[in-house]
């Protein structure tokens, strides 16, 4: 067996479906995937493409010759639908093979590492998160070098291997340029005062999300409701109108505004939401546009200037359909346009695997409801781990921490 990585790429039809059907047929034809980088998403280049590619790469063991892995590549992307195009032109399926764990490796038509490699920071990037020890033809090492700008990781393949040591995403071994996105933001999904106030000390809640349902099921008063959420939680508030035409939303929504500087106002994703929030927006106040089933819902949202807008996770899973395709397809599609400043926001998140999906969709924010959030850091393993580590602590002599770090301080001038 041999490791190999192979680049992935598609700037045609539904690339990311069509990069989640290469890897199966590549295990189907005998490249047994070991790794699979996240997707990346890299703008056109050479000049002749015009879409946004979306790239990735794999690693996998291969018991034949560099050439007939070679072969395996150009059959899929014949299967894929891939039809002869000028160089640098917008390809369904693109499959290069890039490096070889064996080292250099030379023979008519076939050249490894890849020759323009180090150039491509769309091949580049997700090279080095299957492959982090590869080196070019000289043996000096790809990572740690000058990063190259071009391309963004932008979500993960659905159908990447799911178990195995390397049969995950790997994270960069190098640079971090990508990363420099702050990370998901945690909401707390619930109007109960309670609850807002236990999980504040947490230190890990950035903000609250309210609906008439919410505030109904505490029976107090909205707007007091509101106003005393403001003032635990020092982060975005959601306050939904509640209304049928625009007008009344505007009219609500620039009241809403008016209790405290971070309120967002709530509005429905209808005809006259949609022309609320272009108004609310164009007069300065933070949206959040709720109630979005599909994608292309998100993209009417973020055109109207919405600050947030809310997929409901939960309620697509429960009419039987994939709640996270559409977080991650509103996430591909906002990368795609970079212009577009509205911020996902998953909500309806019903248990920690949603909050989890959510991340490494990329999605901003996730509205969590208490109890899922109060589920993120309990793990049975973490309490009979700390338990053990408690139990054996009793054996040792002198237990007494801060008195012994005390003496110790004294002791070292400190
Ligand atoms: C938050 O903004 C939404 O109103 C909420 O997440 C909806 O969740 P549900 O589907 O559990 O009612």
């Amino acid at each position: 067996m041999s490791v190999y990585v192979i680049g992935l790429g598609s700037s045609l039809g539904p690339r990311r479906q069509t990069l989640e059907l290469a890897l199966r047929l590549l295990d189907l034809g005998g490249a047994r995937v070991q790794a699979c980088s996240r997707v990346h998403l890299s703008p056109p280049s050479g000049g002749v493409a015009r879409n946004p590619f979306l790239n990735a790469a794999v690693r996998v063991d291969w018991s034949g010759t560099a050439s007939a892995l070679l072969k395996l590549l150009k059959s899929i992307e014949q299967r894929a639908g891939r039809r002869d195009a000028p160089r640098w032109a917008d390809r369904v399926l693109d499959l290069d093979l890039l490096w070889s764990a064996r080292g250099a490796h030379r023979e008519p038509g076939l050249v490894l590492p890849h020759p323009r490699l180090a150039e491509r920071s769309f091949a580049l990037d997700p090279l080095l998160e299957v492959a982090p020890e590869a080196c070019d033809e000289a043996g000096r090492p790809y990572a740690g070098r000058q990063p190259l700008p071009g391309c963004a990781a932008v979500g993960v393949l659905a159908h990447a291997p799911p178990s195995g040591s390397l049969a995950r995403p790997q994270q960069r071994q190098y640079s971090q340029r990508h990363s420099g996105a702050p990370a998901m933001k945690f909401f707390l999904d619930t109007a109960n005062l309670d609850e807002i106030r236990q999980a504040k000390a947490w230190g890990i809640v950035d903000g609250v999300t309210t609906n008439p349902s919410l505030i109904a099921k505490e029976g107090g008063d909205f707007i007091a409701t509101i106003a005393e959420i403001c003032t635990i939680v020092d982060g975005p508030i959601s306050a939904e109108v509640v209304a049928e035409d625009a007008a009344e939303m505007v009219r609500q929504g620039k009241l809403l505004a008016r209790i405290h500087d971070n309120v967002v106002v709530k509005v429905p994703l209808t005809e006259q939401g949609i022309i609320a929030t272009s108004q609310l927006s164009a007069a300065g106040i933070k949206t959040n546009v709720t109630l979005c089933f599909q994608p292309v819902q998100a993209l009417v949202a973020a055109k109207a200037g919405a600050t947030y807008v809310s997929p409901f996770v939960g309620r697509i899973d429960d009419v039987g359909r994939d709640g996270m395709q559409m977080i991650e397809q509103i996430v591909d599609i906002y990368a795609n346009y970079p212009d577009l400043e509205t911020q996902v926001l998953a909500a309806s998140i019903r248990h920690p695997q949603h909050v989890l999906q959510a991340a490494l969709a990329g999605s901003h924010v996730a509205t969590i409801p208490f109890g899922v959030m109060r589920k993120l850091f309990a793990h049975p393993l973490t309490d009979t781990g700390n338990a053990a580590f408690t139990a054996a602590w009793d054996s040792v002599p002198d237990k007494d921490i801060v008195g012994q770090v005390t003496r110790w301080l004294q002791d070292n001038g400190r």
